[in-house]
């Protein structure tokens, strides 16, 4: 059974975004430290374009083959002419509205969205699923979610997008690592529960 990762960057009080979801106030904390970080562990997880710009574009997936974005999340890549903002994996996202996939790297989920991820974790392969988010994807597949990475930045909101833009319900998590950055950067993953 592959594995769905909900790798998320999100606030010290759990926001993933100012309320538009815009997180450009994280970005300062991508330093070279955090950077071999993410090289080495989750290549995969920078979108083409900053893998582009940062020259690791040639390194290959550690971990996922594949992502699964809400349209929200898709849209402001395509507001910049990027229709496979994740060229390197196969890219699914989930729309009732987009009638056609803009690109053909791109798979519109437009209903059945839990079958469907079930049905992509129940492939054979050693590579796992990056739910990239945003948050009202993350709250329809919560209960289908098997992983958190969940990069916590040094910062308070005081409101925002929430991790998870669905109701109230408890799902037990255990903590597997914690890693430390010295500009004071936190990533924490957790397995589910089962
Ligand atoms: N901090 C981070 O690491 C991070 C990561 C990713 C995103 N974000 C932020 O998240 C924001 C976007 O989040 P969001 O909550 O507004 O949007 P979103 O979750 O990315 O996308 C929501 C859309 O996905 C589609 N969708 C959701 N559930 C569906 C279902 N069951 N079946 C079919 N389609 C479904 C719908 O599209 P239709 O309306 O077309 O039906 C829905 O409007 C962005 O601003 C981005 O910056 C932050």
């Amino acid at each position: 059974m592959r594995k769905l990762t909900y790798f998320i960057a999100c606030s010290i009080d759990g926001f993933i975004g100012d309320p538009d979801g815009d997180a450009t106030s994280m970005l300062r904390f991508v330093d070279e430290e955090f950077l071999a970080f993410l090289k080495a562990e989750y290549p995969e997880t920078a979108a083409t374009q900053g893998r582009r710009a940062l020259g690791f574009d040639d390194l290959p997936n550690k971990r996922f083959d594949t992502v699964v974005q809400g349209r929200g999340s898709y849209e402001l890549a395509l507001k910049e002419g990027i229709t496979s903002p994740y060229a390197h994996l196969r890219e699914y996202v989930a729309s009732s509205t987009l009638k056609e996939a803009p690109d053909p790297n791109v798979e519109i989920i437009a209903d059945d969205l839990v079958g469907k991820i079930r049905e992509l974790k129940a492939e054979e392969g050693d590579f796992g699923i990056y739910l990239c988010g945003g948050s009202k994807l993350a709250g329809e597949l919560r209960d289908e979610i098997d992983e958190l990475v969940i990069k916590t930045y040094p910062l308070v909101y005081g409101t925002g997008m929430p991790m998870f833009g669905s109701g109230f319900a408890i799902s037990d998590f255990t903590l597997e690592s914690v890693r430390t950055f010295g500009n004071g950067l936190l990533v924490r993953t957790y397995s589910r529960k089962r």
